[in-house]
């Protein structure tokens, strides 16, 4: 490559990336911090384990079967000829720490919560990438329907705090005992139809014939909706404890649709299996609904144990945040922003940026809301940020301000300026934005009370 030709070259994004700038930076804060008020709310309590994990701990626990695996794990042997992975989702190594910390002499459940990125060379698409970020609640060491319930009005409640309106999908896959009796039946029934099968299904009848149910194939459709349900296969204790896990979320007023033909498209669980959609996508209409999935999750009995740990009984479910955003976006749903700031400190000459440094640090310990200029000379860009930030008062440090100890204070929607004394400029500034802030809200009972229709008891 010549010279010119390295200067000019740009880089762009790896496919299936995403950058998340500043203006998307809200979405992201509030998802997370309403995440976190409700992990508080319900006892879960946050770990964090890293990006890369050994490539056979995802094979063992997803299923080297999946799609996970065999296609879309970002996989590569390391300097020091390490099989290692970045992780496609978070559960496996959630176990794996849970067993290595020795958290099974802890006193169980342990209910612990994570967010970050996750990672899985899928197609990209709108709604997803290649680099996309989960938050992740697990409980572990409880095998009782009550804590599937919790699990799933978790995942239902965060997308309804949020102003989401969703569905929740549940089915159960049944356990090592019962699961074996479906899956002859199901065999038996898709062999009778095997040359209509859509290719990918032909390959799954061999291998992991429960992924039929999940293809998203025109032609496979008819064939998925008659077949055999696991639900009449089930043994009577997943039969009882399916039964306790709708029970309790009926009472908890959780709206659920059973759909026998979620199979999740991981092979760790066991039972209970659930998927939340948005409202508008219908039954029918599946292959939409797993591409616009919101959250997904279930029981893993047996995952623990295949891990090389004692048989604990666990559950969990994980949410896509950039999927709740385009939600959020889609359906115009208005975010609370974060707190704008009410004062611009500006300064004139050398001498005042040096004092304007300290006020800042001064001015933001005493709990201020304020941004500074301190790049800018001349007033006019100054006051342009000012005015481009929507701040209520500005802070001028002139001169003539620098000479006299004092300090002028401009109200920026009156335009009235005042000088002060520098040393009182704290007490100035706290009377005048409280002032303001009774102002505003006057004004704001004044109009309310111009327009008391929305007050009046609707007379219908
Ligand atoms: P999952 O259904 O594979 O489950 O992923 C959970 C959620 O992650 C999906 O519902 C979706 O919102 C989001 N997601 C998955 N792939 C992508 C992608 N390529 N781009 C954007 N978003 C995506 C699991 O990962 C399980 N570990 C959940 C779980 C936890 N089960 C028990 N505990």
């Amino acid at each position: 490559m010549t010279k010119k030709e390295v200067k000019k070259k740009t880089f762009q994004l790896i496919k299936g990336m995403k950058d998340i700038l500043p203006a998307e930076q809200k979405y992201w804060e509030y998802i997370i911090s309403e995440v976190k008020k409700i992990a508080r709310q319900y006892g879960f309590e946050r770990i964090d384990i890293p990006v890369v994990e050994a490539t056979d701990l995802f094979s063992r626990s997803v299923g080297q079967a999946t799609d996970i695996v065999e296609k879309e794990m970002y996989s590569f042997v390391d300097k020091g000829n390490e099989n290692i992975s970045l992780r496609p989702e978070f559960t496996a190594g959630i176990m794996r720490a849970y067993i290595e910390h020795g958290m099974l002499d802890l006193p169980q459940p342990i209910k612990v919560y994570t967010i970050g990125p996750c990672f899985r060379y899928d197609k990209p698409q709108a709604g997803r990438y290649r680099q996309f970020h989960q938050f992740n609640f697990e409980i572990i060491g409880e095998e009782d329907p009550v804590c599937d319930a919790q699990i799933i009005q978790i995942a239902y409640k965060i997308n309804c705090v949020i102003g989401l309106e969703v569905n929740v999908q549940i089915n159960s896959v049944g356990c090592p005992i019962c699961r074996p009796d479906y899956e002859q039946v199901l065999k038996e029934y898709f062999k009778k139809h095997r040359s209509k099968l859509s290719e990918v299904s032909q390959k799954r009848l061999a291998k992991n014939t429960l992924r039929i149910l999940d293809s998203k194939e025109e032609q496979d459709q008819s064939f998925i909706e008659e077949a055999p349900q696991q639900v009449d296969y089930l043994c009577e204790e997943c039969r009882n404890h399916f039964i306790r896990v709708l029970e309790y979320l009926d009472e908890l007023e959780v709206p659920y649709i059973l759909n026998p033909t979620i199979v999740r498209g991981l092979d760790y669980y066991t039972r209970t299996i659930f998927e939340v959609t948005p409202v508008e996508v219908s039954d029918s209409d599946k292959e939409q609904s797993r591409q616009t999935a919101l959250g997904g999750g279930g029981r893993y009995d047996g995952l623990i144990e295949l891990l090389g740990g004692r048989s604990t009984p666990s559950l969990g479910f994980a949410s896509g945040i950039e999927r709740l955003i385009l939600q959020i976006k889609e359906k115009n749903i208005k975010i609370p922003t974060p707190p704008s700031c009410d004062i611009l400190l500006t300064q004139l000459g050398e001498d005042a940026r040096k004092k304007a440094l300290v006020l800042f640090e001064e001015l933001t310990k005493a709990g201020f809301k304020v941004r500074e200029a301190f790049s800018k000379n001349g007033l006019k860009p100054q006051l342009e940020i000012a005015n481009r930030l929507g701040v209520k008062l500005a802070l001028i440090l002139g001169q003539k301000e620098m000479i006299d100890g004092t300090i002028m204070i401009r109200d920026m929607d009156g335009g009235i300026q005042e000088i002060v004394d520098y040393q009182k400029v704290i007490p100035e500034i706290k009377k005048r934005l409280e002032k303001l802030a009774i102002v505003n809200i006057k004004l704001d009972n004044k109009n309310k009370s111009m327009h008391p229709a929305s007050e009046v008891p609707d007379k219908e």
